[in-house]
C-alpha cells in the first residue's frame, strides 16, 4: 500500500505533515485531522496504513463515519465503496475515485504527503 517507513529528513519536513501519532492510529482504526484546511482520515488496515480524502468523492458524505470491510472504505450515506489500494469506487456509481496521499511511519508518528495526491 501507499506507505514508507523511512524516517523523516530535515528537508522532508517540508512537505510531509505530522497527522497523528502510531499510538492513537493502533487504537483508532480511523483518526481525523485537518492538513492545510483538508479533511483526511488516517487509516489503520491490518498491517497497512493509508491516508485519504474525508469528504466522499460521489455527495460529500463524511468518511468518517463508514466503516472499513475487505480493503475497501464504505460510504455511510449511500454505501459506495472506494478500495483502499487504488481509490477505484464501486460498480455503477458516478463518481471519481478517492483521493489518497502518501504516508509514512516513524518510531512515534504517522505523516502524509498532503502535496501529492493519487488519484486511482
Ligand atoms: S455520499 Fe458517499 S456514496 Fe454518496
Amino acid at each position: 500500500m501507499n506507505m514508507c517507513a523511512a524516517p523523516i529528513s530535515a528537508d522532508d519536513r517540508d512537505r510531509w505533515v505530522a497527522v497523528c501519532t502510531r499510538d492513537r492510529l493502533a487504537a483508532q482504526q480511523i483518526v481525523c485531522a485537518t492538513v492545510a484546511g483538508v479533511g483526511v482520515l488516517i487509516i489503520r488496515d491490518g498491517e497497512n496504513f493509508l491516508a485519504c480524502e474525508r469528504a466522499c468523492p460521489h455527495e460529500q458524505a463524511d468518511l468518517s463515519r463508514g466503516h472499513i470491510a475487505d480493503g475497501r472504505l464504505h460510504c455511510p450515506h449511500h454505501r459506495a465503496s472506494f478500495s483502499l489500494t487504488t481509490g477505484e469506487v464501486s460498480a455503477g456509481w458516478p463518481s471519481r475515485p478517492l483521493r489518497r496521499f502518501r504516508v509514512r511511519l516513524d518510531d512515534v508518528q504517522v505523516w502524509i504527503d498532503i502535496q501529492a495526491s493519487e488519484q486511482g
